[in-house]
């Protein structure tokens, strides 16, 4: 990103990026606790469970990419230490169960962070729109995921 590109973002630089950072932390930790508990899983009819966490495993893995990208583009870097990802996110790890086949208590993990990330990703709309247009987009379409996967995961708890 050039020096004409930088001066038009209308923020503290230095501030956006570590937002950014802080959310890159974020999404690392999801994807690690939901790749695990998709590995882990056990019960009847698992298969689905599975395929569910390895498809927001999928897109949190991507979210990091796009979050690291932008944040080299505005001139900084992501974290680049595996033991910091934990002290820099905005939220503590996810998690996973502690009962393989709980999937009531998987739907509590997922959930619960989602409704995090959709609170992170919704408060980095409002602070980047009208002054960061990339990263104004890019939130964006990371938040329009992350209401998909609280979705997802809400809609597998019977409803009465
Ligand atoms: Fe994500
Ligand atoms: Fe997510």
């Amino acid at each position: 990103m050039g020096k004409k590109a930088r001066e038009i973002v209308g923020l503290d630089l230095k501030e956006l990026i570590s937002d950014l950072d802080r959310a890159y932390c974020d999404e690392w930790l999801a994807y690690y606790a939901w790749w695990y508990m998709a590995r882990a899983v056990e019960g009847q009819g698992y298969e689905d469970m599975q395929e569910f966490l390895d498809k927001i495993a999928k897109d949190e893995i991507e979210h990091a990419a796009e979050l690291a990208e932008r944040i080299i583009e505005l001139g900084g870097l992501p974290t680049n230490v595996p033991g910091n990802l934990a002290k820099g996110a905005n939220a503590p790890y996810p998690g996973v169960m502690r009962n393989l086949s709980d999937y009531k208590e998987i739907i509590k993990i997922v959930t619960t962070a989602e409704a995090g990330a959709i609170e992170v990703y919704n408060k980095l709309a409002k602070k980047t729109f009208g002054k960061d247009h990339d990263t104004y987009n890019l939130v964006c379409h990371i938040l329009g995921e992350e209401i998909g996967h609280e979705e997802m995961f809400e809609n597998l708890v019977e409803k009465k």
